[in-house]
């Protein structure tokens, strides 16, 4: 019966791709996990969405520094706030956004800073960017979040280093 066992071209340009396609994403998404540090908020990044302004960090909202040119911020959402809802930090300055939401599905988009993060109830977002050049920098609601959603904003003002 070998006649059974013949594997016809057009059948193996089918076959190996639909073997290689998985395997890579696969490969893909061990690297990304393992080697880029890349998942899903995981249980120690949840808060009780009603206790979160007596919740640290967010029981002291604002910018904390925690090293040389190294800054956090606790920031809450709310409608329809930032707190704190302006920060500053000298130009070089890595910051870490540490936020959540206190109440509805709110957004943090930084423009031009790589900051992109939804802010749910409960759910602590975690997101690192750099300010490599000094001036003001929006910080976004981008969820729409009730009838003064346009209004919620807030600034990131990055100073020239005085020497
Ligand atoms: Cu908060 Cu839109």
């Amino acid at each position: 019966m070998k006649r059974g066992t013949t594997v016809y071209l057009y059948e193996l340009a089918w076959i190996l791709p639909s073997i290689a396609i998985p395997v890579g994403m696969l490969a893909a998404l061990t690297v990304t996990m393992y080697g880029a540090g890349i998942h899903l908020p995981g249980q120690e990044w949840r808060i009780d969405p009603t206790r979160v302004a007596s919740t640290a960090p967010f029981d002291k909202p604002g910018l904390v520094e925690i090293g040389p040119g190294r800054y956090e911020v606790y920031l809450t959402a709310g409608v329809w706030f930032f707190t704190p809802n302006e920060i500053r930090v000298p130009v070089g300055s890595t910051v870490t956004f540490v936020a959540t939401s206190r109440d509805v599905v709110h957004g943090l988009l930084v423009p031009n800073a790589r900051v992109n993060v939804m802010l749910l109830p409960g759910q602590v977002a975690r997101v690192t960017t750099r300010f490599d050049r000094p001036g003001e920098f929006s910080m976004i609601c981008h969820e729409y979040c009730g009838i003064a959603h346009h209004t919620m904003w807030g600034k990131v003002i990055v100073e020239e280093r005085r020497s």
